[in-house]
């Protein structure tokens, strides 16, 4: 489904006052290992619609962050809602009630390396809609691995004998099994070359576009947060340390920001992104503009 043509960012659904609605709250979140403090106090918004990019150090706990809000890592202390729900001490079936409204890519994809491509993507059929028919099984696995841009014949493959790229694309598509509305990506670009990089991150934004997904992205990709990315919130110091649009997080005269987006890489992406833009830009005038995106500052860190 990754077409030649460059997909058009549009902006997050907005409710009637004008304000997008919140899919994802955490409050005040703390998480430690033993003596190891990972968060203390972080909080983030994901806005229904957006595409939100993590970025953050390694081991500066992005993927503690992921775990904890879909409830795989009880945390210490905070609130994560999502849909507007908490989901913090739930009962088991209340948790699935609102786990099936959402996909996740976990950080290397991470498919079962003893079932088919397409028996990897009827795991979350099988769990949630038990009595669901092999048939009907069958179909909604062999559509969503078409939707994930993985050609038919990969159904019937091993993970083992896909490439890198192709091994992203299938945890897409068993992300997108149970027709989500939220997906979780942990770093879906890594180990890919910048042409099947650049492919999957238009991926995200078709399929964020065609189903109305919101996506909470964590990358390491300076490529993919210019290419994709509505807002991105930086995660430094325990805690969320600012969430903007990169122009904003520029402005920031924070240390590990500045080096981040301005070193070479940061440099490179962006005039990238430039040269995407310009090439786009007859397409402008009918995107509608982007929200304003507001800048948390935290106490003087930033
Ligand atoms: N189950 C665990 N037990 C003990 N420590 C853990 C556990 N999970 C994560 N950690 C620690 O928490 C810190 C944050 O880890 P996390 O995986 O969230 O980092 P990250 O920001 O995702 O890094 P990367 O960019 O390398 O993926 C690390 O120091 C890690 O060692
Ligand atoms: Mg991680």
């Amino acid at each position: 489904m990754s077409s030649a043509a460059p997909a058009v960012k549009t902006p997050p659904r907005e409710t009637r006052t004008g304000e997008a609605e919140t899919l994802i709250s955490v409050r005040g979140l703390s998480n430690s290992f033993g003596d190891q403090v990972v968060h203390e106090g972080l909080d983030l918004e994901v806005k229904r619609g957006e595409i939100l990019g993590v970025v953050g150090g390694s081991g500066s706990g992005k993927s503690v962050m992921l775990r904890s809000i879909i409830g795989l890592q009880v945390p210490d202390a905070g609130e994560v809602e999502v849909f507007g729900e908490t989901m913090l001490d739930r009962e088991e079936g209340d948790l699935q009630r609102v786990r099936r409204r959402w996909g996740v890519l976990f950080q290397g994809a991470a498919l079962f390396s003893t079932l088919t491509v397409a028996e990897n993507v009827e795991v979350p059929l099988r769990e949630f809609y038990p009595r669901l028919g092999a048939k009907l099984r069958d179909e909604i696995a062999a559509y969503k691995i078409v939707m994930s841009g993985l050609p038919a014949e990969a159904a019937p493959k091993y993970p083992a004998e896909l490439s890198g790229g192709m091994r992203k694309r299938a945890g897409i598509a068993r992300a997108l099994a149970l027709d989500p509305e939220l997906l979780f990506l942990d770093e879906p670009t890594a180990g890919l070359d910048p042409i099947g990089a650049a492919a999957f991150d238009q991926l995200i934004l078709e399929l964020r576009d065609r189903l109305g997904l919101t996506v909470l992205l964590i990358t390491h990709d300076l490529d993919t947060l210019y290419a994709i990315c509505d807002r991105v919130a930086v995660i430094a110091d325990k805690k969320i340390i600012a969430v903007g649009s990169i122009e904003e997080l520029l402005e920031l005269d924070h240390e590990w920001i500045q080096e981040y987006f301005r070193g070479p890489r940061g440099r490179a992406a962006e005039e990238a992104a430039e040269e995407a833009a310009s090439e786009e830009a007859p397409h402008e005038e009918t995107a509608a503009p982007q929200p304003a995106a507001k800048v948390e500052e935290s106490k003087g860190k930033v």
